[in-house]
C-alpha cells in the first residue's frame, strides 16, 4: 500500500458492506464512478488480482491524481480520468470497456470539505467557491450574488428543503446591495441573522441546509446523477444483447448522503427491477453501524443500495 487512510484524509464509508455487495471477482473490471481518494478501490484491488482492472473517474483533478499514485502498487491495471460520471458511459463506450462493477460514493471527499479554499464549509474562512471541478465555470459566489431573489428562495427551498428559505433570500439580496457576498462567513452570518432568534432553537447550524443546497447547485448534483441514471438504463437494456458498457450479471453500488440523491437511486433502481431489467441486491438501503459513524460522523447520513444487471434469460 503506497498511501494508507490516515495520509489520505478520507475515510471511506460502509468499506465492508460496499464488498459484500458487489462480491469482486479475480479478473473483473470496476468502474469506480466517483474514485475520490481511493479507499474504495484499494479494498476492492486485491479481489480483482492481477488480471483485474479498475477505471476510475472523479471531478476533482486533486483526487483524480491521488487516487491514480495510491492505487500504483495494486496488482490489477488502473487507470483514471478527470471527468463528471454523467460522462463516463461515453468514454467507456468509445474505449470499448465493459463494467462488471460499478461504485458511486456521491458527495463530496472529507479533504474537500476540510479545505476553506474550497469554500464548502460554514465554519472556516473561504472563498464561497463551492465547484468539485475546480475547471468549471460557475460559483457560488456567482450564483449568491447574480441570482434573482426569488431564484435564490427556490434553489434554497429546493436542493436544501429549507422552509426559511424566502427569508434567507430575501436577506441575502439585502446584504449584497450593501456589499457583495463573497466568503463563506459572510454568507453563514447572513442566514444567521435570516433566522433570527430561531437560530438559538435550531440544533443544527442555520447555514446547513443553505451551503447544501448551494454546493448541490453549483455542482448541478441532481441534474448529473439523474443523466447518469439515463446511461445505466440504457446499457441494462443492452447487456442482454452482450453490447454497451455494462456486463449482464454486473453489480452497481450507490452510495448517497442525503434524501433527494436517495430518492432518484431507489426510483431509478425499482425501475430496471420493474422491468426485469435488474434484481435488487439490498431491499432496503445499508445504512452505517453506531461503531462506524461514531469513528466517522460523515457516516451516519450514508445510504448504500445496489443492483444486478439481469443476466440474459
Ligand atoms: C465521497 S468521495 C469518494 C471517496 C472514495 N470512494 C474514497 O474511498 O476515497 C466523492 C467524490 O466524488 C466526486 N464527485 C462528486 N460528484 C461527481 C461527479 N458528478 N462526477 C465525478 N466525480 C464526482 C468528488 O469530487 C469526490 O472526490
Amino acid at each position: 500500500m503506497a498511501l494508507d487512510t490516515a495520509l489520505s484524509g478520507h475515510l471511506p464509508v460502509l468499506l465492508d458492506q460496499v464488498l459484500d455487495v458487489l462480491t469482486p471477482r479475480p479478473g473483473e473490471t470496476l468502474v469506480d464512478l466517483t474514485i475520490g481518494r481511493g479507499g474504495h478501490s484499494e479494498a476492492i484491488a486485491p479481489r480483482l488480482g492481477s488480471s483485474g482492472r479498475i477505471i476510475g473517474f472523479d471531478l476533482d483533478p486533486g483526487n483524480v491524481s491521488f487516487a491514480l499514485r495510491r492505487l500504483r502498487e495494486s496488482l490489477c491495471l488502473v487507470e483514471t480520468h478527470h471527468a463528471n460520471f454523467a460522462d463516463a458511459p461515453a468514454l467507456l463506450r468509445r474505449l470499448g470497456i465493459r463494467a462488471d462493477l460499478v461504485l458511486a460514493d456521491l458527495g463530496f471527499a472529507s479533504t474537500q470539505m476540510d479545505d476553506p479554499q474550497r469554500g464548502f464549509s460554514f465554519r472556516s474562512e473561504g472563498p464561497l467557491d463551492m465547484r468539485l471541478d475546480p475547471t468549471a465555470r460557475v460559483t457560488a459566489e456567482q450564483i449568491i450574488n447574480t441570482s434573482n431573489e426569488r431564484d435564490l428562495a427556490d434553489l434554497i427551498h429546493r436542493y436544501g428543503e429549507e422552509p426559511l428559505a424566502r427569508k434567507i433570500a430575501r436577506q441575502i439580496v439585502a446584504e449584497r446591495e450593501r456589499q457583495p457576498i463573497l466568503t463563506t462567513l459572510r454568507l453563514a452570518e447572513t442566514v444567521r441573522q435570516a433566522y433570527g432568534s430561531r437560530a438559538m432553537r435550531s440544533r443544527m447550524h442555520p447555514a446547513t441546509k443553505t451551503f447544501m443546497a448551494l454546493r448541490i447547485a453549483v455542482n448541478d448534483e441532481l441534474g448529473r446523477l439523474e443523466a447518469l441514471w439515463d446511461e445505466v438504463e440504457r446499457a441494462a437494456q443492452e447487456a442482454c444483447s452482450g453490447s454497451g458498457w455494462l456486463n449482464a450479471g454486473s453489480r452497481l453500488a450507490f452510495i448517497s448522503f442525503h434524501s433527494l440523491e436517495d430518492r432518484i437511486i431507489k426510483q431509478r433502481m425499482a425501475a430496471l427491477a420493474k422491468r426485469g431489467e435488474a434484481q435488487r441486491i439490498t431491499r432496503k438501503p445499508i445504512t452505517a453501524s453506531e461503531a462506524e459513524a461514531d469513528v466517522n460522523p460523515r457516516a451516519r447520513s450514508a445510504k448504500l443500495r445496489a443492483i444486478r444487471i439481469a443476466p440474459p434469460h
